[in-house]
This record gives structure tokens, sequence and C-alpha cells, in this order.
């Protein structure tokens, strides 16, 4: 499957990356980056960090949105994933630079290249796919498919009550995906919060996989402490690799066809809500999931890596 991972790394987004490394049924095609647990520059300066630890330096990487639609200015997430976005690992510049060229119009080019091939996997505030649909009218028709880590129809937000923390950072950019027309699948908390990663996880990554697995076990300690203190969890939610492997194995959820409303204002805001009536194409959303299935996936596939 041809794919490009929107990303704002973020523990769990380097999770899905080196996932998507390991993974031979995903011909990974670029990075495009966006602002949300870091900044728009730190996230590219991770993204490119995670291609060089993956030996993918091949991979272009673009920079793009540093802020929502409409929205002012968010604060990147540090309390979350760490002052660098990898928990306590400290930054380390990458060799490489991203292309002259932005995530919307990168999206666009490749998306016009591998017409009806290309399947774009965003793990963060959606904003660069929404320019992308504004700016080329047939961005829509020529993707296969957009599978999203966000939202949440059933259980409840993770950054305020109602929402999931990737719509809740630029709503309105989700509102326009979401009636685009595109095919369109939600993975969101109603199954994210079903697959966790203990630290006992982490723990056989490093042994499975000393250098990538061991990378992800140091930048985990300190996502797990925030899921511990905050949720009382003993594990961090598998939230962006479940993403992708939804786009690859959907047959692991189960889903429901609805058409979705994003709550663009008020308490609610970030919200993403069934609406029937609301006259808009239904979109997939993830409501329930193998959990054991799509983990043992998941370690399995990361045990490959160096
Ligand atoms: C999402 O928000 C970010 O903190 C994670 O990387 C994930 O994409 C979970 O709500
Ligand atoms: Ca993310």
């Amino acid at each position: 499957m041809k794919m490009i991972i929107d990303t704002d790394p973020g523990v769990d987004d380097a999770m899905a990356i080196f996932y998507a490394a390991a993974a031979s049924d995903i011909e990974l095609l670029g990075l495009t980056t966006i602002f949300g647990n870091v900044t728009n520059t730190m996230a590219t300066r991770n993204a490119l960090r995670l291609l060089e630890a993956a030996g993918l330096e091949d991979v272009p990487v673009a920079e793009g949105a540093a802020k929502p639609l409409v929205l002012p200015p968010f604060p990147p997430s540090l309390n979350v994933h760490g002052d660098e976005g990898f928990g306590d690992i400290p930054a380390a510049e990458p060799k490489g630079k991203a292309v002259d060229e932005d995530a919307a119009d990168f999206l666009i080019r490749m998306a016009r290249a591998h017409k009806g091939e290309l399947v774009v996997c965003p793990i963060g505030p959606l904003t660069n796919i929404a320019i992308a649909m504004q700016r080329d009218p047939d961005f829509v028709a020529n993707v296969k498919k957009i599978v999203i880590m966000g939202g949440s129809l059933e259980e409840g937000g993770n950054i305020t009550p109602h929402a999931e923390a990737n719509i809740y950072h630029d709503p309105h950019a989700a509102d326009i995906v979401v009636q685009g027309g595109a095919k369109v699948v939600l993975v969101g908390l109603d199954v994210t919060h079903r697959i966790l990663c203990t630290p006992d996880d982490f723990e056989a990554m490093a042994a499975q996989s000393p250098e990538l697995g061991g990378m992800l076990q140091d930048m985990s300690h300190f996502y797990i402490k925030f899921y511990l203190e905050v949720a009382g969890l003993n594990g961090c939610g598998m939230h962006d690799p479940s993403a992708i492997i939804a786009a690859t194995h959907p047959e692991h959820f189960e889903i429901r066809e609805v058409p979705v409303v994003v709550s663009c204002d008020g308490e609610t805001s970030g919200a993403t809500l069934a609406d029937p009536d609301s006259g808009r194409d239904p979109v997939q959303v993830c409501m329930a999931v193998k959990s054991d299935v799509v983990k043992t996936q998941f370690m399995k596939r990361l045990a490959l890596l160096p």
C-alpha cells in the first residue's frame, strides 16, 4: 500500500512510523509534518530523525502548517510528549532536510502521481489535509482513502471531556475533511483506548529490536508517566500505530458508517458527532477492535527492525 503519514512526532507517532518502516505491505512515500504534540518545525526535525534512525533517509519529509486554519496557535503538548517530543530523549539534529515544497503541495503532487493508490494517514491535526482539499479540487478523487487517528463517537475525549486531541487542535480542518467526499476512516479513542502498551510491552520491544525498540522504550517512560498520572493507567494508548494498522488491516476493526459533524465552538469544540440528519455522506468510524490481534501484529512486525 502506497502511504504518506501526516505526523506531529510525538511518542506514539514514532511507534507508528517505525511500524510503517517494518511493514512489508506499506510503501512509505513520504512524511508530512504538522503542529500538535510539538511545533511544526520540531515535527519536521523529529520526522527526519526517525527516518534516519530507521534507515529510511531517502523518504522525503515535507513541512506543513504551523497553526490551525481558524483558531489561534496552540502551544505544543510538551507535558504529554516531553520537551523535544520524544519523552526524555534529548534532541539530536538530523542530517537531512525537508523538501522545498510544503506539505499540502507535496500531498497534492503525490496524490496526482499515484492516482487512486495513495493512502494518506494523518496522525496529527488535520490542517494539511484540509488545505490540500481546498487547494486542489481533484485531491479527493486522486487519493484512495484517508485513514485518520482522531475523534471519538462514544468514548468521550482525552483533551477535554468531549474532544480527542488531534481533532480539537483544528476542528475546522477536521470538519472540512469529514465532509469533503473522500473515503475517510476515523480511528479514534473508541478503539485506541482499548489497545494499551504497557512498560512490559516496551521492554519486549527493546529486547526484540534493541536499536529502534530500545529507542521507543527510552521515549515511553515520560509518556507512560503521563498516562499513569492523568488516567491512572499502567500503559499508553496505542493511538497512532492503530491508524496505520487500520489502513492495511480494516478487518481487525468493527466499522460503523455514519455522517459525522465536528463541533467547532463552545465547550464541545473538537467533538466528532454522528449526525444522520446532516445530509453529509457517511464516513467510516472504527467502534471496536480485536485489540490482541492489533497489538500482536504491531509487536511482531516491530521485532523485524534492528
Ligand atoms: C493523538 O494525540 C497525540 O497526542 C497523539 O500523538 C495522537 O496522535 C491521540 O489523541
Ligand atoms: Ca500524533
